[in-house]
């Protein structure tokens, strides 16, 4: 037999969207009757106009219908009386005083973003980090490349997150905090990221990850400016963007998408870095194999400073195969130097705020 106080413990399950506490909590289950195998609830919204009404109706439909035993259910909206709405405003708000934010210990946020794939976004993200890192930083790497994750192997971890209380634990290398995407799913699994669940891991990336205190939280994003760039956006209104290119002359288009991408979110660009600038032949000769500007002209067209040039290097394709940072490394000299160069340079951008 169903009674009120399974009933009662089955809601507990069922959050409201926006506020995150599960319905019986935020005290909205004004009502229960059970007569047979129906169930009729009177629930109170904190607003008349509650947009997640329907969201909210729904949820306790589902969860009430996987009792065996009930097999109707019907919600009746009331609203709250406004002394216990604001009550409740102020519960939820001293909640959330004593719940420090997660990333109120990460001093700055550095996304790294690039107009399309192969240009070396990722091998900028993980030797950057690998740069700050050995300059004493405390250096965090979230892997936000739904679609081409590739820091694990660049930073040769194998390790996997651990979970404890709720939190997720990062596993560290070279002294560096490191989630990403490739750590949830097995193999090579093809996945196909819908808009909210992307929404969703990138928030439990941000938020639910024990990151403790970081100087540099770096994000390698998808190329292009899709959703998990304006997830990151919401969550994270103060971060800084640097766009990876190469030289080739870039379609403007994919300049004015990113700088109005950048608008849009209100993400400041810090500025550009141009890979694969150019090759040094061992006689010292130089061939500029993917063309020449690419960098300076985006810059110009993001109206932003070029950081760097990084050549192309044979040893650093086969470091970063390895899964070793140019820093930590005496194969890839040239690159080496215009990393920590690079370091030291975003550190002073970023001083200036
Ligand atoms: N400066 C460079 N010299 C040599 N190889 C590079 C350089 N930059 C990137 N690569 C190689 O190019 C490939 C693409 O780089 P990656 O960082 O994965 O690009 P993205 O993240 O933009 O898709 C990788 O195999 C990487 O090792
Ligand atoms: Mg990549």
């Amino acid at each position: 037999m169903i009674d009120e106080a399974k009933i009662v413990e089955a809601l507990k399950e069922v959050e409201d969207p926006e506020l995150h506490r599960n319905l019986v909590e935020l005290g909205m289950i004004e009502k229960v009757e059970i007569t047979g195998s129906a169930v009729k609830l009177q629930v109170a919204l904190t607003v008349p106009t509650c947009p997640m009404k329907d969201k909210i109706e729904s949820d306790i439909v589902e969860r009430l219908k996987r009792f065996d035993e009930v097999e109707e259910v019907q919600v009746n909206f009331t609203t709250m009386s406004p002394q216990k709405s604001q009550s409740l405003i102020e519960s939820l708000s001293k909640g959330s005083e004593e719940k420090e934010s997660p990333i109120s210990q990460i001093k700055n946020v550095v996304a790294i973003a690039s107009g399309k794939g192969g240009v070396g976004k990722s091998t900028v993200t993980a030797n950057l980090a690998a740069a700050l890192a050995e300059r004493g930083r405390k250096v965090g790497v979230l892997d936000a490349d739904v679609y081409g994750f590739s820091i694990p192997t660049l930073l040769g971890i194998k390790e996997t997150p651990t979970v404890s209380g709720g939190r997720i634990n990062p596993p560290e290398k070279f002294g560096i905090k490191i989630i990403s995407i490739g750590f949830f799913v097995s193999g090579d699994t093809a996945i196909i990221w819908r808009g909210p669940l992307l929404h969703k891991a990138i928030t439990q990336f941000i938020e639910e990850v024990e990151w403790g205190e970081l100087d540099y939280l770096l994000i390698d994003l998808p190329p292009g400016t899709g959703d998990v760039t304006i997830s990151i956006a919401q969550k994270l209104p103060e971060a800084s963007v640097l766009v990876v290119t190469t030289p080739q002359r870039l379609a403007t288009s994919v300049a004015s998408r990113i700088g109005s991408l950048a608008e849009k979110t209100g993400l400041k660009l810090l500025g550009v870095i141009e890979n694969m600038s150019y090759f040094l032949s061992p006689e010292g000769k130089r061939y500029d194999i993917f063309g020449r500007g690419g960098g300076q002209f985006l810059a110009g067209a993001l109206r932003a400073p070029l950081f760097c040039q990084i050549p192309l290097e044979m040893n650093l394709r086969r470091d970063s195969d390895q899964g070793i940072p140019a820093v930590f490394s005496e194969n890839a000299k040239k690159a080496r130097e215009v990393f920590e160069k690079l370091a030291s340079e975003v550190e002073v951008a970023l001083s200036k705020g």
